[in-house]
């Protein structure tokens, strides 16, 4: 069984979410598509969406807290209001734009376990280490998940190399097989890959030994693009 998922980042308003995901919910419903998929919109987007069990809504991020004095950020009291128990953490946009840290999402992630959340948690090189290979490219890797418990029961993973991520450049197939078959190894879980997926290339990437499916960002958020991406994957 595949997994697809598909990151808003920041795009779409509540009301064209709403529509995306009745579309995408009807679209499963119909075909009986056995693929688990996932949508995380925006934080303003979320609500208590009517969908299959196979369709989870997720949030791209929330602070490890219930609530507080945090200005800008959501807690479990606001993503209890919609039933949001799936949360994206390490995202590379989150790393290096937002500069968190590796013990801010440390922490992040201990909190969502503690509440038993289903966490995709990203991990992925900058282009200067991919360049210097396979070895430190794992070693950076393998720092990302400092603090991390893998044991975790809801923990899937995602590979998204940040040179691939909305540059339209993907890694190659011998890229994405070493990386999943070396982190793999050590550590199990479902594994992801993000970078660059696009109707024309997932069934391929998916095919790769080792890859469970895609988290897929610019691609995914045309609805029709989207249901095509899961049809190539079923
Ligand atoms: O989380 C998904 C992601 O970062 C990949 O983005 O636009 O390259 O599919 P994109």
């Amino acid at each position: 069984m595949t997994i697809i998922a598909s990151n808003f980042k920041t795009n779409h308003t509540r009301k064209s979410t709403a529509l995306f995901i009745e579309k995408l919910n009807n679209y499963l419903l119909q075909n009986s598509i056995k693929n688990e998929v996932f949508v995380f919109p925006t934080s303003t987007s979320l609500d208590k969406f009517n969908t299959i069990s196979n369709l989870q809504i997720g949030v791209q991020n929330a602070y490890a807290t219930s609530s507080g004095s945090f200005t800008g950020e959501i807690g479990t009291f606001q993503l209890n209001e919609f039933e949001i128990k799936t949360i994206l953490i390490g995202h590379s946009e989150r790393r290096h734009i937002l500069s968190e840290t590796q013990s801010q999402i440390a922490k992040k992630y201990e909190f969502y376990k503690s509440l038993g959340y289903k966490i995709i948690y990203c991990i992925g090189e900058p282009l200067e280490v991919k360049k210097q290979g396979l070895e430190k490219t794992l070693e950076y890797i393998y720092e990302q998940f400092d603090g991390i418990d893998t044991n975790y029961e809801n923990l899937i993973l995602a590979y998204e190399p940040v040179w691939a991520i909305g540059t339209g450049v993907t890694a190659t197939n011998d890229d994405i097989k070493n990386v999943h078959t070396a982190i793999k190894k050590k550590i199990n879980k479902p594994l992801l890959y993000g970078g660059s997926v696009k109707v024309e290339n997932v069934k391929e990437i998916c095919e790769i030994e080792n890859v469970d499916g895609a988290l897929i960002g610019t691609a995914s958020w045309v609805i029709e693009d989207f249901i095509q991406i899961i049809e190539n994957t079923k």
